[in-house]
């Protein structure tokens, strides 16, 4: 994609991968709005970078949804980029009873929500020039982390769901594309501090370069072992990396 020039509404732009990433983009001459629930993260992220704009977003809320749809267009009517990256990421337990509540909570925040965002902004994105629809999925989704079964199956259940739209959309004018970070250093299962995940300016350094070509995937090269996974041979791979994550995320 174009790295300039853009106006990009970035959801869980106010901390982390998203936060990061809006900065980066404002810094590369983008109008850039981010989004998330928590008001003192994205006024702390506004008053870091004039001329950035925040809008209140609960992705799990579909009212939240359009309500902040309809403020986007009327307020941005130059909006050509929408980047889905809000998520959240929790332990499970996939031996036993999961937890209701925060199965419902992570598939609607993971995947439901990006798919009601983009259905409400579609239209308007549609009649843009450049018009690009991302999401920010997971290496979790081309190889489970079994302590976090349901995060990774929703991260799963995106990238399908990317194939398709970037399908109907091929001839559209609309491109769809699928950030799917490795681990990066962020408050997500608290990794912030990890010495094992990537460092996040590294991580935002690298997106930005593959970013910036016409690739559909923007991978890392940390994320590349993890997307190579595919057909039947993925059983060694799913089994060595869990060994290590099993221990890594004892409880
Ligand atoms: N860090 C990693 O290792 C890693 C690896 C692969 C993929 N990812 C993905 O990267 C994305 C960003 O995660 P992160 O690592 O940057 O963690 P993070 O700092 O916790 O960011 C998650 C963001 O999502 C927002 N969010 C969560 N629930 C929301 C809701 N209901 N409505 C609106 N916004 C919501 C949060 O804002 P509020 O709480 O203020 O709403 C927060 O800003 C996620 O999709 C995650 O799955 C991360």
């Amino acid at each position: 994609m174009k790295l300039t020039g853009n106006t990009i509404f970035i959801t869980g732009g106010g901390s982390g991968i998203g936060r990061a990433l809006a900065e980066a983009l404002h810094a590369r001459g983008n109008t850039v709005i981010i989004s998330g629930r928590r008001r003192v993260n994205l006024d702390a992220v506004v008053a870091a970078n004039p001329g950035m704009a925040a809008i209140e977003l609960d992705i799990t809320d579909p009212a939240s949804i359009e309500a902040a749809a309809v403020r986007l267009i009327a307020e941005h009517p130059d909006f050509n980029v929408l980047i889905n990256n809000a998520g959240i990421m929790l332990p499970d337990q996939a031996t036993g009873r999961i937890d209701d509540k925060l199965m419902i909570e992570t598939v609607t925040t993971n995947f439901l929500g990006p798919i009601r965002m983009t259905a409400a902004l579609i239209e308007h994105l549609q009649t843009r020039n450049d018009a690009i629809i991302a999401y920010t999925s997971s290496v979790l989704g081309f190889v489970p982390m079994a302590v976090t079964a349901v995060y990774s199956a929703t991260k799963a259940a995106l990238h399908s769901y990317v194939l398709s739209q970037r399908f109907l959309l091929k001839d559209a004018g609309v491109r769809v594309l699928e950030i799917a970070p490795p681990w990066v250093r962020t408050d997500l299962m608290n990794s912030g501090d990890a010495e094992e995940a990537m460092p996040l300016d590294q991580f935002i350094a690298e997106t930005m370069a593959v970013l910036g070509t016409d690739a559909d995937e923007i991978l890392v090269e940390g994320a590349k072992t993890f997307r190579a996974n595919v057909g039947p041979n993925e059983h060694g791979l799913v089994n060595d990396f869990n060994e290590f994550a099993s221990i890594r995320f004892a409880a």
